[in-house]
């Protein structure tokens, strides 16, 4: 069975998403952002702030490579997992990939980016790094949800989508 791998900027609500999927659908869900911090021990930030991004993105490909070995998982990726064609190369193998289309001013101005060491620089910098990966999400995705009036919705406009795709039972 395919995984379900969420993509989509900082605070677009994938790890609330796959949360609510996995309840939906009764499978396993993982984050990427939380299977590299139980390997390495410490938080996104600490991992930046002591080896920088470059690291952080070694570690993401890892974690990409072995969740896209698992079979009916439910993968919420970090925001920048799109950045490494490898890592989505790996995810894509055996998932189907749903992008969070969420407008990045309306996460800027909406969300709380605490603990986003990418999220600190302003909202200029913010849309600027959304523009740079937009062709990355749109690329690489096999559906794109722009419902995001409340969890539940965007969730059943996910559901939705994959049965159109034939990915549920
Ligand atoms: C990042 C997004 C974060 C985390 C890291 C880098 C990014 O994950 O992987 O701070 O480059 O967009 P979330 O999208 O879950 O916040």
């Amino acid at each position: 069975m395919k995984n379900i791998i969420l993509t989509g900027m900082m605070g677009s609500g994938k790890s609330t998403c796959a949360h609510l999927l996995s309840q939906r659908l009764g499978r396993p869900m993982e984050d990427t952002d939380d299977f590299i911090c139980r390997l390495e021990g410490r938080s996104v930030a600490e991992i930046f702030a002591a080896e920088g991004e470059p690291h952080f993105r070694q570690k993401e490909l890892e974690a990409a490579r072995t969740l896209g070995m698992c079979s009916g998982c439910i993968v919420a990726t970090g925001g920048g997992m799109v950045l490494q064609r490898e890592a989505m190369d790996a995810l894509k193998q055996n998932g189907v990939v749903i992008f969070l289309d969420r407008p990045a001013e309306q996460i800027f101005d909406g969300e709380s980016l605490e603990g986003r060491p990418l999220a600190q620089g302003g909202k200029a910098d913010f849309l600027a790094r959304f523009r740079v990966r937009e062709s990355l999400y749109r690329g690489t995705a096999d559906l794109t949800i722009t419902d995001f009036s409340s969890p539940e919705a965007t969730v059943a406009s996910i559901l939705d989508g994959l049965h159109r795709l034939g990915e549920t039972s």
